[in-house]
C-alpha cells in the first residue's frame, strides 16, 4: 500500500526481528571492539562498504569508532531482485583507491551462502592490504555455502528474508529503522 509504504507490506506491518535499539547497542559494541584493537596499528585504517546493503550500516557503524578512518564503497551483484543467490558474484563498482598496505574492514550487511564475502575477500587479498578483515551486520549460518571467518558480527539470525536498515527486497524496505521479517511466522 503506497500510504503506509515502507513500513508495511500489504497493509500489515513488518514484523520486528532486531529492534533499532537493539542495533545501536549493538554497532555501538563494535565501535569500541575496532577501535580497541586498531589503535595500536600505525597505517591508516579503510572501511569498504559493500553497496548498497551495507550503507546505513556503515553510516552508523563509523561514528562509533575513534580512530581516523577513511571509507571506499564497492559494487557487487550476486542476487538479482529475488531472494535466492544467483551463484552469480561480479564486481559492478570497484573501489576509488587502492588498498596496498592499509588496514582494510569489509563493512558487509548480511553473510548468508558466504558466495559474496568469499569472493571478495580473496578478490581483495590480491591487492595486498596490510590486513583483511571482515564485519558484517548479520550472518545466517542455515544458509552457509562457503565458510567464511566473520571478525566483527553484530547478530546471527535464522533463516529468514530480511529487510530493513540497509536491507532490501526488491530494491525496497532499505530505511526501515529496524531489521524486519517479511516471512509469516
Ligand atoms: P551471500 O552471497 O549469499 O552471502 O549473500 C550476500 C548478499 O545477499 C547480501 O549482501 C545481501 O545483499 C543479500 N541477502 C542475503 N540474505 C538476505 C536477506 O535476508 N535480506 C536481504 N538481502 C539478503
Ligand atoms: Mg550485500
Amino acid at each position: 500500500m503506497a500510504d503506509s509504504y515502507p513500513l508495511a507490506r500489504d497493509g500489515r506491518p513488518i514484523a520486528s526481528l532486531i529492534s533499532a535499539a537493539d542495533i545501536a547497542a549493538r554497532v555501538a559494541e563494535l565501535g569500541r571492539r575496532i577501535t580497541e584493537d586498531y589503535r595500536e596499528l600505525g597505517a591508516e585504517l579503510e572501511l569498504i562498504g559493500v553497496l548498497k546493503g551495507s550503507v546505513i550500516f556503515l553510516a552508523d557503524l563509523c561514528r562509533t569508532i575513534a580512530l581516523p578512518i577513511s571509507v571506499d564503497f564497492i559494487g557487487i551483484a550476486s542476487y538479482g531482485d529475488e531472494t535466492q543467490s544467483s551463484g552469480v558474484v561480479q564486481i559492478t563498482s570497484d573501489l576509488t583507491r587502492p588498498i596496498e598496505g592499509k588496514h582494510v574492514i569489509v563493512i558487509e550487511d548480511i553473510i548468508d551462502t558466504g558466495l559474496t564475502a568469499h569472493y571478495l575477500l580473496e578478490n581483495l587479498a590480491t591487492r595486498h592490504p596490510a590486513s583483511l578483515k571482515l564485519c558484517s551486520l548479520l550472518h545466517k549460518p542455515e544458509r552457509a555455502v562457503r565458510e567464511v571467518a566473520i571478525d566483527y558480527l553484530g547478530f546471527t539470525i535464522p533463516n529468514k528474508f530480511v529487510v530493513g536498515y540497509g536491507l532490501d527486497y526488491a530494491q525496497r524496505y532499505r530505511n526501515l529503522a529496524y531489521i524486519g521479517c517479511l516471512e509469516e511466522e
